[in-house]
């Protein structure tokens, strides 16, 4: 069994999977009950400045989308931080430390963005014992009207001059989490380095409206006739979530910044694929509301399995897809597959010879007896039809060798060129 023990900013657990700061990690209850299933860590539920505790609706404050099979594929929530008492989580927090002293412990945080607020909850955190602190930069729903949460996640400034604050009256590890809701996000990662961030964390909700109710003609969930926008996450925003984690792992002025990666980890694949795109580790929300805690042994067996097949440690895994994430100009445009049908998967449906048909490039034959052919003179390899089809792997793409003539273009497969040197590009650098 391979080695999953992860050391994150110093912060050890047995594995790379902790528990998002979300409604599984509220209270102690929870918490034990996760570490007991097999989690390695948790960010607890963000908490608050003392005061009045927060209020939630009380009506339903999560909305859905389904895939066909009523499997949940995003969830999307109005929930604000803990409602619970600053003193209570507090105390919980100290005690479930020190009864579980090999687990990671990490506390969010939301305050008001000025000196006094933060340096006084990080006096109160401090004597927690717990592992660090995860400023939540991120929620986009109801704190963000008061001046939190994303209201500070979307400008870099504040990210920096709060992160500064943070590690000016706290020596723990610091963990700044990002909001997706911005135009890139490599600038509001760029302000928490500077600011001194131990690393980043992402991502949190993406701005959302599921559905509309049609006989009452408001968003849902619908709170006495009435909507609100809410957070998104699960499996739907796992591509954005990547594609965010891999571009602060890419650029030059954040390569290097240990990231924790979130949105929609379900299986260990995606923790995998979240690792080679550089993350740390992962965070975990909404698959555990999904599924329960014990979906974290599937995550634990699998990636150690994988590990073990591959020969690889962890560490040669995080990172590892990094290098092979370029820019489009890059790309081999040489490269040439064909789509293959097996006619032995094929259930005959049609959606392939439908999808090329109308809205790709006509390379799929119907023949007598519903056959379906892939005419090579015609086609370009988009790829369509192998997402439509319903039996997987029966349209794959194969690679044609170099030098073999590729009836589409008449021409042999040439070796590497990319759009840099390629003869139709007005700005190609090869020599004339
Ligand atoms: C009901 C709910 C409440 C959440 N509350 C918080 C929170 O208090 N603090 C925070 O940083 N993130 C919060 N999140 C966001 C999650 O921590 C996580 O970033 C997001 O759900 C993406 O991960 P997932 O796709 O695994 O759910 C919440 C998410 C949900 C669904
Ligand atoms: S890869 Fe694209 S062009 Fe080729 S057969 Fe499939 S849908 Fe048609
Ligand atoms: S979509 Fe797949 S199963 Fe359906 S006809 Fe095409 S190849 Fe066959």
């Amino acid at each position: 069994m391979a080695d999953l023990r992860s050391d994150f900013l110093g912060i050890k657990s047995p594995n790379p999977f902790w528990l998002a700061s979300a409604p599984p990690t509220d209270k102690q209850y929870n918490v034990e009950r996760a570490y007991e299933a097999g989690w390695g860590g948790v960010v607890w539920k963000t908490l608050g400045a003392e005061g009045p505790p927060i209020v939630n609706v009380s009506g339903p404050r999560y909305g859905a989308v389904w895939g066909a099979d009523r499997r949940l594929l995003g969830l999307n929530n109005i929930e604000l931080i803990t409602d619970r008492p600053l003193e209570v989580n507090l105390r919980e927090i100290k005690e479930v430390k020190r009864k579980w002293k090999d687990r990671a412990l990490v506390i969010s945080l939301m305050v008001p963005c000025d000196e006094e607020s933060w340096k006084d909850i990080l006096k109160r955190i401090e004597d927690t014992e717990a592992d660090g602190v995860e400023l939540n930069f991120g929620c986009p729903h109801g704190m963000a009207e008061r001046g939190m949460g994303s209201a500070v996640g979307q400008v870099p400034e504040y990210i920096e001059m709060v992160t500064r604050w943070v590690k000016q009256y706290s020596r723990m590890p610091c963990i700044v989490k990002l909001t997706p809701n911005i135009t890139s996000i490599l600038p509001p990662a760029i302000a928490a380095k500077r600011g001194g961030a131990d690393a980043v964390s992402l991502i949190n909700t993406i701005k959302s409206v599921t559905n509309v109710d049609l006989d009452h003609f408001s968003p849902f969930p619908m709170i006495d006739g009435k909507g609100s926008h809410g957070g998104y996450c699960g499996p739907a925003v796992k591509p954005i979530a990547l594609n965010m984690v891999a571009e602060i792992a890419r650029y030059q002025e954040t390569r290097g910044l240990p990231i924790s990666g979130i949105g929609g980890v379900t299986t260990w694949r995606d923790a995998a694929e979240f690792m080679a795109l550089g993350a740390g580790n992962v965070q975990v929300c909404t698959a555990a509301m999904t599924y329960g805690f014990k979906i974290v042994q599937e995550m634990i067996s699998g990636l150690s399995e994988y590990l073990d097949d591959k020969g690889m440690a962890m560490s040669d895994l995080i990172g590892r897809a990094v290098p092979n994430f370029v820019e489009w100009q890059d790309l081999n445009l040489n490269y040439v597959t064909k789509a293959r049908i097996s006619q032995d998967d094929c259930i005959k449906c049609g959606r392939c010879y439908a999808a090329c048909e109308d809205t790709s490039h006509q390379a799929i034959l119907m023949k007598p007896g519903r056959v379906f052919e892939v005419n090579d003179a015609e086609c370009v390899a988009c790829n369509l039809c192998v997402n439509v089809c319903p039996v997987e792997n029966c349209i794959t793409m194969e690679q044609m060798p170099l030098g073999e003539v590729d009836p589409r273009t008449g021409r042999p497969v040439a070796p590497y060129a990319n759009w840099q040197d390629h003869p139709n590009n007005p700005a190609a650098t090869a020599a004339e």
